[in-house]
C-alpha cells in the first residue's frame, strides 16, 4: 500500500531536457498510465521513480517519505525495465529468487515466494526450466514474478509487453490488471500504445516533450481533450482546418458554429461522430472508400479542399467509391493554438443504433 507524489521533478541530459516540471500523484492501488510518443520521457521518468537516474531538479516521495537520493535498492519499488534481461545461465526459479537471496532471506521463504510468484503469474510448473526456453511471452511473465517476489510497493513497468503479438499482449495486461488489483498494488506503466492505456489506466497521462498535456481517466481523456496533441493521439480523429468569421465556421463543407474570437481553428471530429447524407452534388465531398470491419464500416472521404475524412457506418451500409455525399458533424471540437477553446454540444458521439443500423 502506497502513495506517490512527484513534485516539479525534470530530468536534463546536457541540453536535451527529457522530462520537464512534472508532477503527479498516484493514490493508493491505482494503476496510471503514462502515454506519449517516442522520446517524450516515459522511460526516463520510471528510471527516475525507481531510482536508475537522478533528476536534474524537484523531488519523489513514496508515502510521504522523500526517496530522491536514495538508491533502488532502498526504494519499495520493482521495475520490470523496457528490454528485459532475465539470466541466460539461471533457471526461472533462479532468476526470481536473485533478489531475495540478495536480501539473505531464509532458504524456505525464498522457496515459499518464489512458486507463490510463478503461480501468480501462471507459470507453476516452469521453475526448472532455462529462460531460453521459453516463449516470448513467458519470459515477460518471468520478468514480472521477479519484481513481483520483492513485494514492491510501487510497481512500474515500462513497456513490459511491446515486443509480443497483440493477442498475447491483450491476455498479458488483462492478467497484470488482474493481478495489480488483487494485491492492491501502486503502479505506473509506461505504454505506447493507446489501446492499452484506454484498457489498462484509472488515469492516463498524456506525456509530449518531457511534459504533461493532460492527466485524466481514460473515458475523459478520449471526450474531453484538452489539447489538439491529446486529441489526434488518442483514438481515430478527423481534423479540418479552417477560420471563424462572425462565429461561423468558413469552410464550405462544416459551416458549425463555434461562438469564440474570429481567426484560424481546427476543428476535431470523431469518425463515430461523422454522419453522412447521400448528395446529388459531387461538389462537397465524394467517397473515395468504404472498409468493412464487420461490426462496423469505415468510409474515407475527400473533401473539395483535399482534406481525407473518416466516417464511421453502419455494417451494412452502402456507401460506395465515387458517390457524392454531404457530411454532418453531429459532435466536434475546436483548437487554436494546440488549447480547446470550444466544445459543442455534449451528445454521445457513438450513437450505437446508427451505427448498428438500427435507424
Ligand atoms: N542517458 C541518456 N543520455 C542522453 N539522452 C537521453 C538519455 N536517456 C534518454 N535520453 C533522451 O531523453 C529523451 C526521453 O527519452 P525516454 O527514453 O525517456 O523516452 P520514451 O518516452 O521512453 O521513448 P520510447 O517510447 O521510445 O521508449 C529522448 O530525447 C532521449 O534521447
Ligand atoms: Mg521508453
Amino acid at each position: 500500500m502506497a502513495r506517490l507524489t512527484i513534485k516539479n521533478v525534470s530530468k536534463t541530459f546536457g541540453a536535451s531536457h527529457a522530462v520537464r516540471d512534472f508532477s503527479l500523484d498516484v493514490e493508493d492501488g491505482e494503476l496510471v498510465c503514462l502515454l506519449g510518443p517516442s522520446g517524450s520521457g516515459k522511460s526516463t521518468l520510471l528510471r527516475m521513480i525507481g531510482g536508475f537516474e537522478t533528476p536534474t531538479g524537484g523531488s519523489i516521495l513514496i508515502d510521504a517519505k522523500d526517496v530522491t537520493a536514495l538508491p533502488p535498492e532502498r526504494r519499495p519499488t520493482g521495475m520490470v525495465f523496457q528490454s528485459h534481461a532475465l539470466w541466460t545461465h539461471m533457471d526461472v526459479f533462479n532468476n526470481i529468487a536473485f533478489g531475495l537471496k540478495l536480501r539473505r532471506l531464509p532458504k524456505s521463504e525464498i522457496k515459499e515466494r518464489v512458486e507463490g510468484a510463478l503461480t501468480l503469474v501462471g507459470l507453476a510448473e516452469y521453475g526448472k526450466r532455462m529462460t531460453t526456453q521459453l516463449s516470448g511471452g513467458q519470459q515477460q511473465r518471468v520478468a514480472l514474478a521477479r519484481s513481483l517476489v520483492l513485494e514492491p510497493k510501487i510497481l512500474l513497468l515500462d513497456e513490459p509487453f511491446a515486443s509480443l503479438d497483440q493477442h498475447l499482449r491483450e491476455r498479458l495486461r488483462e492478467e497484470v490488471r488482474d493481478i495489480q488489483q488483487r494485491l492492491g498494488i501502486t503502479t505506473l506503466f509506461v505504454t505506447h500504445g493507446q489501446d492499452e492505456a484506454l484498457a489498462l489506466a484509472d488515469r492516463i497521462v498524456v506525456m509530449r516533450d518531457g511534459g504533461t498535456e493532460q492527466i485524466a481517466p481514460p473515458d475523459v481523456v478520449y471526450r474531453e481533450p484538452q489539447t489538439e496533441f491529446v486529441a489526434g493521439f488518442i483514438g481515430s480523429m478527423n481534423f479540418i482546418r479552417t477560420s471563424i468569421c462572425g462565429g461561423k465556421s468558413q469552410h464550405p463543407a462544416f459551416p458549425v458554429s463555434v461562438p469564440i474570437d474570429d481567426g484560424d481553428v481546427v476543428l476535431a471530429l470523431r469518425p463515430e461522430a461523422v454522419s453522412l447524407r447521400a448528395s446529388s452534388s459531387f461538389s462537397t465531398a465524394i467517397i473515395h472508400r468504404s472498409i468493412d470491419f464487420g461490426t462496423h464500416k469505415i468510409v474515407d472521404i475527400d473533401l473539395a479542399d483535399g482534406t481525407r475524412l473518416k466516417a464511421m457506418t453502419a455494417p451494412d451500409s452502402n456507401w460506395a467509391r465515387g458517390m457524392g455525399v454531404e457530411p454532418v458533424a453531429r459532435v466536434f471540437r475546436a483548437y487554436r493554438d494546440n488549447k480547446l477553446v470550444h466544445q459543442s454540444a455534449a451528445t454521445p458521439e457513438h450513437n450505437h443504433d446508427r451505427i448498428l443500423g438500427n435507424v
